[in-house]
């Protein structure tokens, strides 16, 4: 069945490249970065920046490690102008960074633009002109030897400006802004016809930006573009070739990624992706994404809240929940079957052959961009036995026997299950004292002896006799029982002085703490009648823990079976 009108579309042309190289190629190394967040960013915020912000996001930009920094659009407004004006009058760009302006190529707003940095060490001076086929057919009502004489004549006029200029070292650049809708041989010729007027070296290289101004085709396609386009110029070697990608399909990044493959030397691109509609390529995934494959981004995103604060102060959008590396919720597995893989995935690092990080559903550390591990597992009423073992382990240190998991994972999704929502983890470790460490009816040890001794000389059985002072309900009685160890001569006891039917099923025990303060955990399961009970009993002794964790399992099998 035909449901959209698929007619009103056509089909973007493909480029003939039967030899492409891109698709084996690897990255390794990071582009050069050039951040557009201060002109391409600011330009589609509801609020445009201020100078303060300006500011303040400028100077997020410079500490993460950018080097090249397209400061504003001068020549479109006063606070565009005055931001380039106060980072130049006060000194205020660091040696090793380099600002970028941008302009249209119409005589007056290049003047305008070179005004404006007047003073600077070095400015990247961008121009740029639509020229695809659409643009020079119903805005510009021109052919393509229009448009050229457009792009040349600002080439010339930006170069006569920059001679003019003493003290300010310029590298030029030039855009064919909406390279996506421009015919390649076109976007070629009037590239190269700018490139003639400025006549860049190896040593005085030029940028060529390659926008996927609106993004129109799969990130392959402009991939085969950016490699056709890097093959058939002259004078390659003089030129820095650079996109600048938007993400009207989703693909913003992986088009930047591919055609890095594909040649390009330089990515422009936002933080988090702010940018005209759907946005612009988002620099932090794609540093992130390089560093998940062990290339250095030369991008610090070690403290990825701190970019998220200052970017959501100043442009006023919000970072997604979803946001790839930086949401909310992207190192939270709700699902148990991932929890459990975390966890094991998690403890299996421990192991000395252990090289990378490989744990299953995080694709990177979430430390190494400042996120916690407490993060990681929420409990809510979808999770599963290891996330509530998971916490318990992590959080509070005590290693439930892996038989404990169903058990305890039952307590807590009744809580979750009661008030529909995810369960913190300090109400986990509540429900976990209130289940096992807490009850003391109808059993509760009030103090314990416990002694050992050999059999016969000939073997090597030892006998061991408690004397246990117990309240049972509100009789205090003395429980004395042998057998061969603490639980089993306590167990004795109990089943001659009480009624009680159970049988001992397994017995774990760990440290919890250290030095002076440890405390041992023992956990004790019981069997009655089909029924199995797990009990929790803590204390400084050993043997007195596992007494302790028998009543525990007692308690809770009396209140059921009651
Ligand atoms: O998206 C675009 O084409 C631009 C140009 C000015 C480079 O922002
Ligand atoms: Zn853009």
């Amino acid at each position: 069945m035909k449901t959209m009108l698929t007619e009103s579309y056509q089909s973007y042309p493909k480029v003939n490249l039967p030899n492409r190289q891109w698709p084996s190629k690897e990255i390794t190394k990071a582009p050069i970065w050039c951040s557009v967040d201060l002109r391409d960013g600011n330009q589609a915020l509801v609020n445009p920046m201020n100078l303060g912000k300006k500011m303040e996001l400028f100077n997020l930009l410079v500490e993460m490690g950018f080097k090249e920094i397209e400061v504003g659009f001068p020549s479109a407004a006063d606070v565009e102008f005055k931001f380039v004006r106060k980072l130049i009058e006060e000194n205020l760009i660091p040696e090793d960074v380099t600002i970028q302006v941008l302009s249209q190529t119409r005589d007056h707003l290049i003047e305008k633009t070179y005004e404006a940095i007047e003073g600077a060490k070095r400015a990247v001076v961008h121009i740029y002109n639509s020229t695809s086929a659409a643009q020079r057919r119903v805005v510009f009502n021109a052919d393509r030897a229009g448009i050229t004489a457009i792009a040349v004549r600002g080439a010339e006029l930006s170069l006569a400006c920059a001679n003019a200029l003493s003290d300010t070292e310029v590298v030029f650049q030039y855009s064919p802004e909406s390279f996506t809708g421009t015919e390649l041989d076109y976007a070629l010729e009037i590239s190269e016809a700018v490139l003639d007027v400025w006549q860049p070296t190896p040593e005085k290289k030029a940028i060529i930006n390659l926008p996927s101004t609106v993004e129109m085709s799969t990130p392959n396609v402009f991939a085969d573009r950016i490699e056709w386009f890097c093959q058939n110029l002259k004078n390659r070697e003089s030129v820095i070739i650079s996109v600048h990608t938007h993400n009207d399909r989703g693909t913003g990044v992986a088009t930047g990624e591919l055609a890095v493959l594909a040649g390009a030397d330089r990515v422009e691109g936002t933080l988090f992706g702010n940018g005209e509609r759907t946005g612009n390529m988002d620099i932090v995934t794609m540093a992130l994404n390089l560093f998940s494959e062990g290339v250095d981004p030369q991008l610090d995103c070690h403290d990825i809240q701190k970019l998220i604060d200052v970017y959501e102060r100043c442009t006023e959008m919000p970072v997604p929940a979803r946001h790839p590396y930086a949401g909310e919720l992207v190192y939270t597995a709700f699902s148990g079957s991932h929890q459990d893989a975390i966890r094991k995935g998690m403890l299996a690092l421990q192991k000395p052959e252990s090289q990378f990080w490989d744990v299953p559903y995080l694709p990177i550390n979430p430390q190494h961009v400042g996120r916690t591990y407490e993060a990681i597992i929420r409990i809510n009423s979808q999770s599963g036995k290891g996330g509530v073992a998971y916490v318990m382990e992590q959080e509070f240190g005590y290693q439930l026997p892996k038989k404990m998991h169903p058990e305890f994972a039952q307590v807590v999704q009744k809580i979750s299950e009661q008030t529909g929502e995810e369960v913190p983890t300090s109400r986990i470790y509540q429900s976990f004292q209130e289940e096992y460490l807490w009850p003391k009816t109808p059993f509760e040890v009030k103090s314990c002896r416990i002694e050992s001794e050999s059999v016969s000389e000939e073997d090597s059985t030892i006998k061991t006799t408690v004397r246990a002072k117990v309240k049972i309900y509100e009789n205090l009685l003395e429980i004395v029982g042998e057998g061969n160890g603490p639980i089993d001569a306590f167990c004795e006891g109990i089943r001659k002085s009480e009624d009680t039917r159970f049988q001992f099923v397994s017995y774990h025990e760990h440290a919890l703490g250290e030095g002076s303060n440890a405390q041992a955990v023992a956990y004790v399961q019981i069997e009655v009648g089909n029924l199995f009970f797990f009990g929790v009993g803590m204390d400084s002794n050993i043997s007195l823990a596992s007494i302790k964790a028998l009543c525990s399992a007692l308690n809770r099998a009396y209140k059921e079976v009651q």
